[in-house]
């Protein structure tokens, strides 16, 4: 992997070991990833809302306030990967129909889904300005971040 994932890998370990509050890891893994990787523009959790189990309800963010703050599974990037329960990457937003658009200063974004017993606990949600940014190892990366978050819940 490439440094700035290397050099998070471990800070992201010790958040998660910290024995903090869930809320707290979370929205700390947020300003995290924003604050180090350059393409990382709007990072943010969105849960499966226990009470409606097809909905994404957003939950800790770094970035700009999004108006999408419930998403029915199927709906926008977020709603499909939830749906599929795969990470969904797309590089270029303005060449896919279903997409909720938060900002016209977004031209990419890659939606890793939390999954835990089979079961779609949310997803971590990161949003860029570049048009296709992502890599391989991006992907690689958030779904190790996801994968070590994941007993938490
Ligand atoms: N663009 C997302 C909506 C959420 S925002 O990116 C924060 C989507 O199409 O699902």
């Amino acid at each position: 992997m490439s440094a700035p994932f290397d050099a998070l890998r471990p800070r992201i370990e010790t958040l998660v070991a910290s024995g903090r509050p869930l809320g707290d890891i979370l929205l700390e893994t947020c300003s995290l990833l924003k604050a180090e990787i350059p393409h990382y523009d709007w990072v943010g959790f969105y849960l499966t809302d226990p009470g409606s189990p097809r909905e994404l309800v957003l939950g800790p963010f770094d970035g700009a306030p999004t108006e999408h703050t419930r998403i029915p599974f199927g709906q926008g990037i977020c709603g499909q990967a939830a749906e599929r329960r795969e990470t969904f990457v797309v590089q270029d937003v303005s060449k896919v129909d279903n997409y909720l658009s938060c900002s016209p200063t977004v031209r990419s974004e890659i939606v890793v889904p939390l999954m835990k017993d089979g079961k779609v606990l949310g997803e971590l949600d990161i949003d860029s300005h570049a048009v296709a940014p992502f890599t391989p190892e991006d992907r690689k990366f958030l779904e190790r971040v996801c994968e070590v978050l994941a007993p938490l819940f």
